[in-house]
């Protein structure tokens, strides 16, 4: 199978700020994708470009081989599309929410019957049918947005942030969901900030950062890329450069970063040889070592290797209020 999906060199500015940065990839068919990255990284903007909401600055992306920017049109015929917030009309009822859908795509009325009945079985809504939206459940409003992207039959289907909000339980069926989709042979492309739904979920995953896609790997080759063991090491922070300096020397290294919480260390041989080594050196230069850490890598330091901070890190308070709005614990 070839590529579904190609991004080569794509650029979207907003005033002075260059929300992405020139990224490029390659998505092939039937895989679960992820772009995983903190806030304002510049995933929905990549989304947005994807699915012909926005127009791109600079790059090119096609999907199946169709220009996004020059045909738009034939575009939103191979996609679906669910938001990062949710968009549901709440007076509508589910039914009604999936046949409004299919009527914007012009799907004949037997066939739209059809396919919404298909659907609410996907995600097991058939006894909410006659249901407005408004009474169902945060996880329930999700799979309904999830399902009402397939209404068209698309080719990809784009999630951006599937299970922003929703409770573990609930998170884990609209994983189910997204799986059992893209087995039915939909490629999907997704964005998350959280760790273990890309781990868990996607065939490969893009870390994007401020605007730059740092890393594009599957799980498995991004943890081992940063050796097989991980030392994570706590000085105080005004003798960091000076440790840095010291380890540099140590020759037991392969990498030193620096993060905004310590420092990691990629070791050469086996981390827990290296570790006495390094304690002894660093007291010989009168270093003191707050703590250390030996592990093995997951993606949380996947990401802080590349990028130097926690996916976590940083001010919260929007995504905070999408969650509100979306559990209803904010009222708009
Ligand atoms: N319409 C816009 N006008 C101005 N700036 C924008 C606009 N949309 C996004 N930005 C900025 O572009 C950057 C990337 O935003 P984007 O929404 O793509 O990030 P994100 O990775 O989806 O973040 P989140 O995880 O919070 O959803 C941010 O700094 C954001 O403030
Ligand atoms: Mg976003």
């Amino acid at each position: 199978m070839g590529a579904i999906i190609e991004v080569e060199n794509l650029v979207k500015k907003f005033n002075g700020l260059t929300a992405v940065d020139s990224i490029s990839f390659s998505v092939e068919e039937g895989e679960i994708f992820s772009l995983l990255g903190p806030n304002g990284a510049g995933k929905t903007t990549t989304i947005n470009i994807l699915t012909t909401l926005l127009k791109p600055d600079g790059g090119k992306a096609y999907i199946n081989g169709v220009d996004v920017v020059k045909d738009p049109n034939q575009i939103r015929h191979m996609i679906g599309v669910t938001f990062q917030e949710l968009v549901l009309d709440s007076n509508l009822t589910v039914w009604e929410t999936l046949d409004f859908h299919g009527r914007l795509y012009n799907i004949p009325k037997t066939e739209r019957h059809k396919r919404i009945k298909e659907l609410l079985s996907v995600i097991g809504l058939e006894d909410k049918a006659k249901k407005l939206t408004k009474t169902l459940s945060g996880g329930m409003k999700r799979k309904l947005e999830i399902v009402r992207g397939l209404m068209n039959n698309p080719r990809v289907l784009f999630l951006d942030e599937p299970s922003l909000g929703l409770d573990p339980q609930s998170r884990i069926t609209i994983w189910d969901e997204i799986r059992k989709i893209n087995r039915s042979g939909v490629t999907i492309f997704m964005t998350t900030h959280y760790m273990d739904e890309a781990d868990r979920l996607s065939n490969r995953i893009a870390i994007m950062n401020r605007g730059k896609i740092v890393a594009i790997d599957n799980s498995e080759n991004l943890k081992s890329q940063l050796g097989k063991d991980l030392i994570l090491l706590k000085v105080a922070p005004e003798i960091k450069a000076k440790t840095v300096e010291i380890l540099n020397t140590s020759g037991l290294l392969k990498e030193i970063k620096e993060t905004s919480t310590g420092l990691i260390l990629s070791s050469i041989g086996k981390g827990s040889a290296a570790i006495p080594k390094l304690i002894k050196k660093l007291d010989e230069q009168a270093i003191t070592v707050e703590s250390i850490e030996l592990k093995r890598p997951t993606l949380d330091d996947v990401f802080l290797f590349y990028t130097g901070r926690e996916i976590k890190e940083g001010n919260d308070w929007m995504r905070n209020l999408t969650i509100m709005r979306r559990t209803g614990r904010l009222i708009r």
